[in-house]
C-alpha cells in the first residue's frame, strides 16, 4: 500500500511532515484548527486533494473542541474556522469544496452534540472516498498506457498529494498493477522541489522504477526520445478545460505537444470548478526565499527581484485527455466535461 498522507487518530489529525522529506519520514499531531492552517500553509501538507481533506478535519477540530453552548454560537465559531482555513492557499480548489460541504452539514442538524459527530463522520467519510476515487482514477486511466511507456510527471500527485495512491501517480500505480511494465521520469519541480524531495521518495519506497531530471531537462529527454507519454495532477481545471496546475507544467505541456507526447492530466471531480474563467483564478505568489535558496544555502544576490508563482495555466489545446473517477473527458472539453459531470449527479 502507497503511503497514508492523513489519518484520524483518537479525535486528533496526524499528517506526515512533507517538508522533513526526503530525509526523515515524520508524522505531526495537530487538536486545533490554526494548527491545521498554519500546516497547509507552511506545506506539511500540500496538493490539491489533502489540502481539500486535512482543511475538512481541521473543521471536525474545530467543532470538537468548542464550548459553544448553542448551535448558532456552535456555527460562527465553525464559519471563523471556515474562513481561516480557506484563506491559507488561493488557487486548489478543493480546499474550497470540502470546507463548503462539511459546513452545509454542521447546519442541517440543530443538536449541538449532532452537529459535532457530524462534522468528524463526515470528514471522515471525505478521507475514505478520497481513497476510492483515486482507485477509480487509476483504474481509468491505466487503459491509457501501455507496456514499456516512460512517463513524465511533474510536481507531487502522489499518496502525498492525497489521503493515499494519488492521482497522477495513481494512475501509474494502476498501470504497474495491471502488469505492464513501466517507467517514471520525474522533474525536480523548482523551486520547493516536490519532484525530487516527494514523487521521487515516494515512487522508491514503493518500488516503481523512478528517474529524476533537472526541470531544465525537458525538451532534452522528449527531444531524444526518453520519454512517451505525460501524466500530471491538477489543482483547479476550468469548464474549458484550462489546467491550473505546478509552474512549469505549461512548458512541459508545450514540448510535449512539440514531440506529439501525449499529456494527461488526472484529477477528481472535486478539483474542477465550472463556474470561474481564466482570468478570475488567483495565482498564488510565494515567497522569494524559495527561489533565492537551495536548502540553506543562498543562491541568489540581496535584495534581487523575485518573480516565484506557484502554478500556471495549460490551455486545453496542449491536454490530449483528463482522466477523472467519472471517467476520461476528451477534446472538445466544454462538451465532454459537462457530459461528465451530468452523468455523475
Ligand atoms: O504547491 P503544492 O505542492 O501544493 O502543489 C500542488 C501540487 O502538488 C501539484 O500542482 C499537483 O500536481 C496537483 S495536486 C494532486
Amino acid at each position: 500500500m502507497s503511503l497514508k498522507t492523513i489519518e484520524w487518530k483518537n479525535n486528533k489529525l496526524v499528517m506526515i511532515d512533507q517538508t522533513k522529506l526526503p530525509t526523515e519520514l515524520v508524522y505531526v499531531e495537530y487538536s486545533d484548527y490554526h494548527q491545521v492552517a498554519n500546516a497547509i500553509k507552511t506545506l506539511v501538507v500540500r496538493g490539491a486533494p489533502a489540502i481539500g481533506v486535512s482543511g475538512a478535519f481541521g473543521m471536525a477540530l474545530a467543532a470538537i473542541n468548542n464550548d459553544a453552548k448553542t448551535k448558532e454560537e456552535l456555527i460562527d465559531q465553525l464559519e471563523k474556522a471556515h474562513k481561516t482555513l480557506l484563506e491559507t492557499r488561493p488557487t486548489a480548489v478543493n480546499l474550497g469544496w470540502a470546507l463548503d460541504k462539511i459546513m452545509l452539514i454542521a447546519k442541517e442538524h440543530n443538536d449541538i452534540s449532532e452537529i459535532k459527530k457530524s462534522v468528524v463522520e463526515a470528514a471522515q467519510k471525505m478521507a475514505e472516498d478520497d481513497v476510492k476515487t483515486n482507485m477509480k482514477m487509476g483504474q481509468n486511466g491505466s487503459i491509457l498506457f501501455e507496456e514499456n511507456d516512460t512517463i513524465m510527471t511533474h510536481c507531487n500527485a502522489g499518496a502525498l498529494a492525497t489521503v493515499a495512491y494519488g492521482t497522477a501517480l495513481g494512475v501509474i500505480r494502476a498501470t504497474k498493477e495491471s502488469g505492464k511494465k513501466i517507467k517514471v521520469i520525474a522533474t525536480e519541480t523548482r523551486p520547493v522541489q516536490q519532484g525530487s524531495r516527494l514523487t521521487a521518495f515516494e515512487l522508491k519506497h514503493d518500488g516503481i522504477d523512478v528517474d529524476l531530471i533537472p526541470d531544465t531537462a525537458v525538451g532534452y529527454t522528449m527531444a531524444n526520445g526518453l520519454v512517451n507519454k505525460v501524466i500530471v495532477g491538477a489543482d483547479r481545471i476550468l469548464r474549458t478545460g484550462h489546467v491550473f496546475n505546478k509552474i512549469g507544467t505549461y512548458q512541459i505541456a508545450t514540448i510535449a505537444k512539440r514531440h506529439d507526447i501525449p499529456f494527461f492530466v488526472a484529477a477528481p471531480l472535486s478539483t474542477f470548478d465550472l463556474k470561474s474563467n481564466p482570468e478570475d483564478v488567483i495565482i498564488e505568489q510565494r515567497k522569494a526565499s524559495e527561489v533565492t535558496t537551495i536548502g540553506e544555502k543562498k543562491t541568489a544576490p540581496d535584495g534581487v527581484g523575485v518573480i516565484n508563482p506557484a502554478f500556471d495555466m495549460t490551455p486545453p489545446e496542449l491536454i490530449t485527455g483528463i482522466i477523472t473517477e467519472a471517467g476520461v473527458a476528451n477534446p472538445p472539453y466544454e462538451e465532454s466535461i459537462k457530459k461528465l459531470f451530468e452523468a455523475n449527479k
